[in-house]
């Protein structure tokens, strides 16, 4: 190589460096980085429930498949293990809170669980407090849910 090889070498190096369309490739790419790390952020700092699992119309609900995920993100925030009513878990959710039940196996319309997502009932204001109001599937689901539940042998 002679030092005019060298020389423009280097100038086209650093042309190249700076043309627009490199710059703008850069910063694509620094832009996806930056997404990525939100996404993997997001995901760690989630609450974890997991998903709601879909089901198809007429299909049996369960806690694990769609139950507990909605409970977990819509209610265990204020529902979870600090005294009254929790919903942390399937048997706890039966036990009902310091007045007692708020599922009835089999009986949807009679279940404050389910009733409290309408609107106020009972003395106890609607649910979730202060909250935006359980989509009509979401409050389909708890109300199938206590509905299948078998009313002798829960
Ligand atoms: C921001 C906090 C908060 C969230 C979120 C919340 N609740 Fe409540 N919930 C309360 C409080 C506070 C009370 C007690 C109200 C009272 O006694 O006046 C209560 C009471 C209840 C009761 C009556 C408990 C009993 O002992 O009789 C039911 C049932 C209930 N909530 C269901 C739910 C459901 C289902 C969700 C989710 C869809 C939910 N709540 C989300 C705060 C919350």
């Amino acid at each position: 190589m002679t030092g005019t090889d060298q020389a423009t070498t280097a100038k086209e190096r650093e042309w190249r460096w700076g043309t627009p369309r490199q710059i703008g490739r850069q910063l694509a790419w620094a832009l996806l980085g930056a997404a990525l790390w939100a996404m993997l952020l997001g995901i760690l700092v989630a609450p974890r429930g997991g998903e709601i699992t879909p089901v198809a119309r007429g299909e049996r609900l369960t806690w694990d498949g769609q139950i507990y995920p909605l409970l977990q993100r819509r209610c265990v925030l204020c529902h979870g293990n600090s005294g009254g009513l929790s919903l942390a878990s399937y048997e706890q959710a039966l036990r009902g809170g310091r007045n007692g039940p708020v599922i009835v196996p089999g009986n949807a319309e009679a279940s404050l669980l389910y009733r409290t997502l309408l609107g106020p009932a009972d003395g106890i204001p609607q649910m979730p407090l202060g909250q935006a109001q359980l989509s009509p599937e979401e409050i389909g689901f708890i109300r199938d849910w206590i509905n299948q539940l078998p009313a002798a042998n829960p």
